[in-house]
């Protein structure tokens, strides 16, 4: 429902969550204020400005811990460039010292990677966050890597168009870090994920040069797709600073229904039913019974379907168009779902308040504790069994295990959250990611590897791919300056 309702935002997307993980732009005396002894924090302020380079540990503590609170680390110093040249410049210079780099937007991530270790340099992208008006004509719009998805969004609907990517993070996730993590979130079926959305990208190297692929050319077959094999490469290729986005018609006609279900193979089929007759469809989203009832009590939503108990497990549909009128839509949808109990909503408010249940849960899960997240995608013809599997697992493995399932059903992409386990223990994301594996899946669908999976990568890549991948970082970043501690085992 990404709809017109970027005001949504959990409070803990945007204010980087509960690790506190913020990246205030405003500059701070003590900042740069204070002499560092740290001789590259004084070379690196020469680049940037003092009052960009932060070494004071009350301000650097936000950016050492993730959203989640489950990953930590220690940085030397965190930079802040403020252009593309600033950023190489600032490459240039760790490079000499032999300090890695972790690149750092708004910290949302969910897997750890950008969080920094052994006392990395995090560069902060945010101060590269500008945005340039809506190219009409092309449909197209360039954004600094550290603007927002919100404002692009916004600029987006300004100009009648929309993005194509939507994420409940919209308020904090920048676009740099989406396009790192090739973020999916609840538009893929229709508009696919970030790398479907990006039409050109600008990177510094970790040599400092500059490689630029910025003309926002539709077909351009010169050689390697280096844009596209930026998208999810999580900060250990280069350091995105701009990104050419393709944008979409904006679909100001929308409905939404809540339907219950008791089985997860029952939801595949009619997912399937709606696929195959709905051209129009946005979002294809579950959430299980715990879900919705800790959705409904932590945000204060209250009980959604007039039961006395949450429905093992509820299905939102979306359809939207530009043309197709709401009537239209609603109807279809009806006819193609056939339930008396499915809730439908025509009106923004109604449709927002349906969307509550589904983009709220992350920070009601967030309240209740750290939980293992584990995102993750199945064939579809395996997601029923791997789900009773997966409950019969977790329960023989101990009662303190309280696990909440939701996901973009309309991707095989099932969030599997279990409150619960010690942080610091990865035994359940070992019975998690190998039952994924076993049932054909990736363990990871649109998070990424990030440092929270990449012990768990060769259950699902092969000996062969992972060499063609290290080869791949060797010519990038031979001396593994650019966040060496994430994806590759
Ligand atoms: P960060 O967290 O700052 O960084 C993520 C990774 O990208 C790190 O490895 C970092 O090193 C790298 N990186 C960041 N910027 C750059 C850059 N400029 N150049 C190179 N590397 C860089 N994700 C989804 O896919 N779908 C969802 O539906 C979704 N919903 C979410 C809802 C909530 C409430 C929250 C908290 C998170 C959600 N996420 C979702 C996860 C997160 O928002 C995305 O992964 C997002 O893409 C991260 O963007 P960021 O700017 O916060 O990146
Ligand atoms: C979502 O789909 O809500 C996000 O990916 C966040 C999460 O997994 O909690
Ligand atoms: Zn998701």
């Amino acid at each position: 429902m990404s709809s017109d309702r970027a005001e949504g935002t959990p409070a803990r997307a945007s204010d980087g969550g509960p690790g506190g993980g913020h990246d205030q732009l405003a500059t701070c005396p003590r900042a740069g204020g204070r002499r560092s002894a740290d001789p590259l924090a004084a070379e690196l302020a020469d680049i940037v400005g003092p009052h960009h380079v932060l070494t004071d540990p009350e301000l650097v503590a936000s950016h050492q811990v993730d959203w989640t609170g489950r990953w930590r680390g220690r940085a030397r110093l965190v930079v802040r460039p403020g252009s593309t040249d600033e950023v190489a410049r600032v490459v240039i210079a760790c490079g000499r010292a032999g300090a890695p780099i972790v690149p750092q937007g708004g910290n949302t991530g969910l897997v750890g990677g950008a969080v920094p270790r052994a006392r990395a340099v995090v560069l902060s992208t945010r101060r590269l966050d500008a945005l340039d008006p809506v190219d009409p004509i092309a449909g197209q719009v360039r954004a600094g890597a550290g603007a927002v998805l919100g404002r692009v969004q916004a600029a987006a609907r300004e100009a009648g168009y929309d993005f194509g990517v939507d994420l409940a993070s919209r308020d904090g996730a920048t676009v740099g870090g989406m396009v790192a993590t090739n973020a999916g979130g609840i538009h893929v079926l229709r508009y696919g994920a970030m790398r479907a959305n990006v039409v050109g990208l600008e990177f510094v190297k970790a040599d400092g040069s500059v490689v630029s692929r910025m003309a926002g050319l539709v077909k351009d077959n010169s050689g390697y797709d280096l844009a596209g094999l930026l998208v999810g490469s999580e900060g250990t290729l280069g350091v995105v600073t701009s990104v050419q986005l393709r944008l979409v018609p904006r679909c100001t006609e929308r409905v939404v229904a809540a339907i219950p279900f008791a089985h997860l193979g029952e939801v595949v089929a009619v997912c399937g039913e709606l696929r195959r007759r709905i051209t129009d469809l946005l979002a294809l989203e579950v959430v299980d019974a715990r879900g919705m009832a800790l959705v409904s009590e932590a945000a204060g939503l209250g009980i959604l379907f007039d039961r006395p108990e949450p429905p093992p497990w509820t299905l939102l549909v979306e359809s939207g168009s530009p043309t197709t009128s709401t009537e239209d839509l609603a109807t279809l949808l009806a006819d193609v779902v056939d339930s008396e109990d499915a809730l439908v909503a025509v009106d923004p408010a109604r449709r927002d308040a349906l969307w509550a249940y589904r983009e709220r849960l992350t920070e009601s899960i967030a309240r209740a504790g750290i939980a293992h997240k584990l995102d993750v995608t199945l064939p579809f013809h395996a997601l029923a069994r791997f789900e009773t599997e997966l409950r019969r697992r977790i329960g023989a493995a101990g009662s303190h295990l309280d696990p909440v399932l939701f996901g973009h059903l309309g991707d095989g992409n099932l969030h599997v959250n279990v409150l619960g386990a010690d942080p610091d223990d990865d035994a359940v994301d070992e019975l998690v990611l190998t039952l994924v594996a076993d049932h054909g899946g990736s363990i990871s669908a649109e998070h990424g590897i990030g440092v929270a999976k990449r012990r768990f990568l060769t259950l699902t890549r092969s000996a062969a791919d992972i060499a063609s991948m290290a080869g791949i970082k060797e010519a990038f970043d031979p001396d593994h300056l650019l966040n060496p501690d994430v994806l590759l085992p």
